[in-house]
């Protein structure tokens, strides 16, 4: 019998998502309305911050951000060379230059304050921060560099949904949700991440200024919403500013409001998950599992691990393939793209080994301990490394 897949990641889906879509399409209002406003003072309220605005995806969120905060042509926003290609994308889209700027190795894969101090020109606009697999930056050094420097800082909080940053020190912003602490953070509901919607996002920030930006840009620079004129608060509007249509839908609200009701749980038992990995995969010799040391609350939205050099990272994952279970990268160096050639980047070493050696592992609430160890024995069993968990043999 061929083994039972694991898969990368798994929705944990259940009663509570298929009665809030019946309760939707019962209501006879899909696009914007009560759902969206219940689940954006739900996150508000989650996060402890004042604004909060759903919209269609992460990368909405990020272009939302960049427009926001009024970055354009001539403008510069650093960024980790280590990302989804959607902050990058993004900074293009509106017309500024991403200037990509080094990990801090390759046991702590978020983006390098020193490299950001170096990188640091009187046209960088905005610093951009990603909590890499639930893991925050180092928050502490960066918000007190652009606070100095007068640059903003953007938080991709995608993976990093309910992350606490603790700084080791207890400088601000010690003990604050990641995503928070910028002057915008930009979150992703994608069906792989720890709120899980299908398609979905949502920015926030305390600024009022900003708040009142990125409420007209989500919606076309209109005054009022469809929603507000449907309930007679409203017979017409103006349009105030060139926006676009980035709205959330009732139908995504509703699944993302069961998903924050599980997300306090399912960050725990990821996070156990997690555990099970680190403890068997810390016997492999020359593999580095990074965020050994990290001292806060992650919200552990991968499992990552990084093979001694590239072959042997091949040959894992080829092996892992054939015993049914699906890996991932995260992510390609976003400066190696043939789009982002043109950018000029400084020696991105570090980020250039990690991509070369990491294996992303299958994380998800539902998944068992026994998958973990069934993982890591299979990955013991193609690179001739000791487990503790155990000798190989699945059904
Ligand atoms: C780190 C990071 N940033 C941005 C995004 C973009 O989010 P979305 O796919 O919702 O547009 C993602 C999603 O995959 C991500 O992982």
């Amino acid at each position: 019998m061929p083994p039972t897949p694991i898969p990368l990641s798994d929705l944990d889906y259940g009663p509570e998502e298929e009665a809030a879509i019946l309760r939707v399409l019962r209501s006879r209002w899909l696009s914007m309305g009560p759902e969206v406003q219940a689940f954006e003072a739900e996150m508000a309220r989650f996060l402890g911050v004042e604004h909060a605005f759903a919209v269609s995806s992460g990368t909405a969120a990020l272009h939302l951000a960049c427009l926001a905060l009024g970055i354009g042509p001539g403008d510069e926003v650093i960024q980790p060379a280590i990302n989804f290609v959607a902050a990058a994308n993004t900074t293009v889209a509106v017309g500024a230059t991403p200037v990509f700027a080094d990990i801090l190795g390759l046991d702590e894969p978020t983006i390098d304050p020193e490299a950001i101090e170096r990188l640091l020109t009187p046209r960088t606009r905005a610093v951009v921060v990603m909590h890499y697999g639930g893991y925050p930056a180092r928050l502490a050094d960066i918000t007190e560099l652009c606070s100095r420097r007068g640059v903003a800082l953007i938080e991709d909080a995608c993976h990093a949904i309910g992350a606490l940053y603790l700084d080791e020190r207890q400088r601000p912003p010690h003990g604050a949700q990641s995503g928070t602490v910028g002057d915008i953070g930009c979150f992703s509901f994608f069906s792989n991440k720890n709120i899980a919607m299908g398609e979905g996002g949502l920015v926030v920030t305390r600024r009022p200024d900003l708040a009142e930006r990125l409420r007209l840009l989500r919606s076309h620079g209109m005054t009022t919403l469809t929603w507000d004129r449907h309930r007679g608060h409203a017979s017409t509007y103006d349009v105030v500013a060139h926006g676009y249509n980035y709205r959330l839908d009732e139908l995504h609200a509703a699944l993302g409001r069961c998903q924050l009701r599980k997300l306090p749980g399912n960050n725990v038992r990821r996070a156990a998950l997690v555990a099970v990995y680190r403890q068997a995969l810390s016997a492999f010799d020359g593999w580095i599992v990074p965020f050994a040391t990290f001292a806060g609350e992650s919200a552990c939205h991968l499992s990552v691990v990084v093979a001694p050099d590239t072959p042997t990272r091949d040959d894992a994952v080829k092996h892992l393939k054939g015993a049914g279970v699906q890996t991932s990268l995260h992510y390609p160096c976003v400066a190696g793209f043939d789009a982002f050639r043109r950018f000029a980047a400084p020696s991105l070493d570090r980020s250039e080994a990690f991509t070369s050696r990491v294996i992303t592992l299958p994380l998800f609430p539902t998944m068992t301990v026994d998958q973990v160890h069934e993982i890591c024995r299979e990955l013991a069993l193609a690179t001739g490394q000791e487990t503790t968990s155990g000798s190989v043999g699945r059904g």
